[in-house]
């Protein structure tokens, strides 16, 4: 099947790929010109696991191409994916322009009929305002083109995007056209073999399934991250009451870590999104704003352990921070919690020395101005002359470190972990001050 994608981003790339993988015809248009120019080089621009080999094979075949050329992509594709950024407005609500202008492009250029795929996670109603748009520029054209819009929301999370692609639990489709639904069909029938994964329903609820399922992601997270603040002041261990809840197959264990917050480019804007949906229909959704208010708390929790620690005066102090993106396998860093960390440090007078496997590059690129950090080439040498260190992402690397070696280094024996990786009892032992999330052991009041 001939197949165009918009926006080649983490999910956009993704499905570009793995479509070509299996022998679609795929043509990937960008408006970045310096992106589609690496990628016709070998160069992917971002760190996903198992994307490389993929890109490269599929592009040596023919099968996958790149180009800046949006006519040339309209005229390839009798499906034309939508997969550009749904960013936050400035009221949350999310910013639907970038979908709008692809929408344009298409019926400014297409000359056939055309299944135009929102595959950019999108609030209820986008799919009339995409129709609404296409319809409007052809009629300014004054030609009559069939078109239908069809709603095919992303669920593959960053780190294992190749394989939730690959093996996806299930497609959401979300159309009431009987061509449209055969067509999606086809599409992913190569994903589709061992059971059927495809679940079609109408177009507004496949646009809210998303939200829905990354609201349901956030809900647990910010619940155990309640729970955990809950365990600290009353002296329990958030890591034994896991255990505890998990092991009820109606709770289940996944998902339920507690930590220092969501991010990614996902779950935030998504809550946020959806609370904005319920404020313009007069609904207020309690539940949503307690889920981002819990977040936002518990986003302030690496500082504020730290700044606790030492009274309050971390002026001229040097903080090493292990791990910078938002989650492992990912080089992603928005809304990553170590953001919300290092700016109130440099807001405090600390200095940070920090490490990431994948995510340097990144964040040199978001600070590249910023006085007081330095990125450097090791874990190890992240701790040099440090006075304290935190761990914002649970990078394998990272869990059984040279602890000898992080006591020798830092000028204080302090650890903040907020992904609970160390055992607090070994860590008295061990001398050191740890303070962990919701750990019975390393209780501290929040300030
Ligand atoms: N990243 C994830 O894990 C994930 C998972 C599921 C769903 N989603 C959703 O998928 C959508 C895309 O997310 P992403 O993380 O891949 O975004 P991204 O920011 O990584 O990529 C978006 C791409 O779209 C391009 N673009 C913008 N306007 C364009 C235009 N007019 N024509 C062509 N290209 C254009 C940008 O240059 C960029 O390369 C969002 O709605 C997001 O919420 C993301």
């Amino acid at each position: 099947m001939k197949v165009t994608v918009f926006g080649i981003g983490y999910v956009g790339l993704v499905q570009a790929a793995i479509l070509a993988s299996v022998g679609h015809d795929v043509m990937c248009v960008d408006i970045d010109e310096n992106k589609i120019e690496n990628l016709k080089k070998g160069i992917i621009p971002i760190y996903e696991p198992g994307l490389t080999p993929l890109v490269e094979e599929a592009y040596k075949n023919g099968l996958l191409k790149f180009t800046i050329d949006a006519k040339q992509g309209v005229e390839h594709g009798t499906v034309q994916f939508v997969a550009v950024g749904t960013p936050p407005d400035e009221d949350g609500s999310a910013d639907l322009k970038y979908v709008l202008a692809v929408a344009e492009t298409i019926a400014t250029h297409m000359s056939a009929p055309r299944i135009i795929i929102d595959k950019s996670t999108v609030p209820v109603g986008t799919a009339d305002k995409v129709a609404a748009k296409v319809a409007s520029v052809l009629a300014e054209r004054n030609v009559e083109i069939e078109f239908d819009v069809v709603s095919n929301p992303e669920f593959l999370k960053e780190g294992a995007a190749v394989s939730d692609c690959m093996k996806p639990d299930r497609i959401v489709v979300g159309t009431e056209n009987e061509d449209s639904r055969e067509v999606m069909r086809e599409l992913y029938a190569p994903f589709n073999r061992n059971h059927d994964r495809m679940i079609f329903m109408d177009v507004r609820s496949a646009e809210l399934t998303k939200y829905a399922a990354n609201c349901m992601l956030a809900t647990k997270i910010s619940f155990m991250n309640e729970i955990s603040n809950l365990a600290e002041l009353l002296g329990a261990d958030i890591e034994a009451v896991r255990h505890g809840i998990g092991s009820d197959s109606r709770i289940g264990y996944q998902f339920i870590y507690p930590g220092c917050g969501y991010g990614g480019s996902c779950f935030p804007k998504d809550v946020q999104a959806l609370v904005r949906t319920a404020n313009g229909i007069d609904y207020k959704p309690a539940l949503l704003e307690a889920v981002e208010s819990v977040n936002y708390r518990q986003k302030q929790k690496l500082f504020t352990n730290l700044n606790n620690h030492f009274k309050g005066d971390l002026v001229g102090k040097t903080v090493a921070v292990w791990g910078l993106s938002f989650k492992p396998q990912t080089d992603d860093m928005r809304e990553a919690s170590s953001i919300e960390l290092m700016k109130s440090l440099w807001k405090a007078g600390a200095k940070v020395q920090a490490y990431d496997p994948e995510a340097m590059e990144e964040c040199q690129r978001i600070f590249a101005e910023q006085d007081g950090l330095s990125l450097v080439g090791t874990k190890e040498s992240a701790l040099k002359g440090a006075d304290a260190l935190v761990i914002c992402t649970e990078w394998s690397q990272f869990r059984a470190p040279d602890f000898d070696l992080i006591a020798s280094s830092l000028s204080n024996k302090v650890i903040v972990d907020g992904r609970n990786l160390y055992d607090p009892s070994l860590m008295k032992k061990r001398g050191f001050s740890y303070y962990g999330i919701g750990r019975g052991d390393s209780v501290i009041k929040q300030g």
